[in-house]
């Protein structure tokens, strides 16, 4: 008898618990130095919203994106659920208002990237979802590369989309060296560079592709965190993934690896908060 109400007591505590951790984030804050940025300037980057919404509209998220006061968003993928088209709209109505904030420059993960697939279900969605975000000024990098301002800086801002292969289960399928550079060609070499990658998994490959901090997402921190380890498994089903979350200093570039803001599939998030992450760009 103790032991039945011993494990009904633990299965309410981790309901109440995982209710609680699913539905509320922080924000985690970065300072960058540079001797490639003149002017102090701040970016949000937010990252696997997954279609989730923090109160009406995101209206918490909205909030705290304001409290940063960004000079830009970055949005390294997976604002939505591929299977699920009603993440589209919440995805949709909440970068209405982000852009409304300041400038936002979106690249895709992997569930952007499978609705390009003509003969997926959801893709006449996603192409409307796309032509809404670009009426709204929505800039979107499809591995591609801008100069754009951050705050008083002039930067250069790469978005790469990898090939779904690089997203298969079970491994990390290998990238060839060359890869990086004959997708994006590194432009204006003495400008601060920054790269939005959805898959950490790569970081390496980032970093020595000459990206002077890159932001990932993709992992949701590994659902399940284990104090002092970290991620337990990755989205790939590797285990004890290297770049699970938070920031890595890669030779002179850093690679910074977002816990995310939703989930989907397994909704489960232990010592693992959904993130907003600020960015703050120092001159040296
Ligand atoms: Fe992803």
């Amino acid at each position: 008898m103790i032991i039945l109400i011993t494990v009904l007591i633990l299965i309410m505590v981790y309901i109440l618990w995982q209710k609680w951790e699913l539905t509320k984030f922080c924000v985690t804050t970065y300072q960058i130095h540079s001797n490639k940025i003149k002017k102090t300037a701040v970016a949000a980057v937010i990252s696997d919203l997954h279609g989730f919404s923090y109160g009406l509209g995101n209206e918490q998220l909205l909030e705290q994106v304001k409290n940063i006061k960004p000079q830009v968003i970055l949005i390294p993928g997976d604002m939505l659920v591929s299977k699920d088209s009603k993440t589209y709209d919440t995805a949709y109505e909440t970068l209405k208002e982000l852009i409304k904030i300041a400038p936002v420059y979106y690249s895709y993960g992997n569930h952007e990237s499978r609705l390009r697939d003509p003969e997926r279900i959801n893709h006449p969605k996603f192409l409307q979802y796309l032509n809404k975000l670009r009426a709204l000024g929505v800039a979107i990098l499809e591995t591609e590369t801008r100069e754009i301002s951050l705050g008083e800086n002039r930067v250069m801002l790469s978005g790469l989309e990898l090939e779904l292969e690089f997203y298969e289960k079970g491994g990390i399928p290998p990238m060839e060296d060359s890869y990086m550079k004959e997708r994006l060609k590194m432009q204006k070499e003495e400008l601060f560079q920054i790269l939005l990658a959805h898959n950490p998994a790569y970081a390496e490959q980032y970093a020595a592709w000459g990206a002077d901090i890159t932001f990932c997402g993709h992992n949701h921190g590994g659902l399940i965190r284990i104090p002092g380890i970290g991620s337990l498994v990755s989205p790939q089903l590797t285990l004890f993934p290297k770049y699970d979350a938070g920031k890595f200093q890669i030779g002179r570039n850093c690679v910074i690896v977002s816990r995310g803001l939703g989930t989907h599939t397994f909704h489960v998030r232990i010592f693992n908060r959904a993130e907003l992450i600020s960015v703050e760009f120092l001159p040296q």
